[in-house]
């Protein structure tokens, strides 16, 4: 039985399209079962009803409290009998519950080389630094923000003068190729497991 998959996601969603398309082309082998959003005025839930993905979507504010959010999304979770979660641009930090009853089953993707330039603003914080190399780190996550152990990296130069924009560009391309291809490994350990 195919791994059953679900993305988190709060913003524009390139990269739940980019998983989206692999899992329909076959290149990872998992039911894409669901995609969470926490802004119910969020792009990335146009872009699951265009590709026909269930999407369910609710925020704290919605919810009686923090604890009530989390549960929720335990009993989100359970409901769609979901096995691995990917982050991907999911803008909350996972709370206790999630991460028991997902444990080593959240990925996240992150757009630095990680422990570079944790948090928001990654990439204008590289280019402002003036590093000659950034990249993209996918790791499984834990309580920490964007800690936890990593699972691949991948470095992208950065050319001297370069604008943040063609940065951006060049660092969520690697973004769209690599997430899908890390998360076919996770599932295809999972079968030998
Ligand atoms: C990506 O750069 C991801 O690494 C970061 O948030 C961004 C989400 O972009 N965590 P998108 O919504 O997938 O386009």
């Amino acid at each position: 039985m195919k791994a059953r998959l679900a993305v988190f996601a709060s913003g524009t969603g390139s990269n739940f399209v980019s998983i989206a398309k692999a899992v329909e082309a076959g290149q990872v082998e998992a039911d894409l079962a669901l995609l969470f959003c926490d802004n119910p005025q969020a792009g990335v839930l146009d872009r699951a009803t265009e590709l026909g993905i269930p999407a369910v979507a609710f925020s704290p504010a919605d919810c009686e409290s923090r604890t009530d959010y989390e549960q929720r999304l335990c009993t989100l979770l359970s409901d769609y009998r979901i096995d691995l979660v990917a982050l991907a641009g999911y803008m909350r930090i996972i709370g206790a519950p999630l991460l028991v009853s997902h444990a080593n089953k959240i990925l996240n993707i992150h757009p630095s080389l990680l422990p570079d330039f944790p948090g928001r603003d990654s990439i204008a914080e590289a280019h402002k630094a003036g590093v000659a190399q950034t990249g993209v780190t996918i790791h499984y996550i834990d309580e920490g923000i964007d800690t936890g152990p990593v699972i691949a990296q991948e470095a992208v130069h950065v050319s001297p003068g370069e604008p943040l924009s063609v940065l951006e560009e060049r660092i969520h391309e690697v973004e769209h190729r690599l997430y899908p291809s890390v998360l076919q490994r996770v599932i295809s350990g999972f079968k030998e497991a």
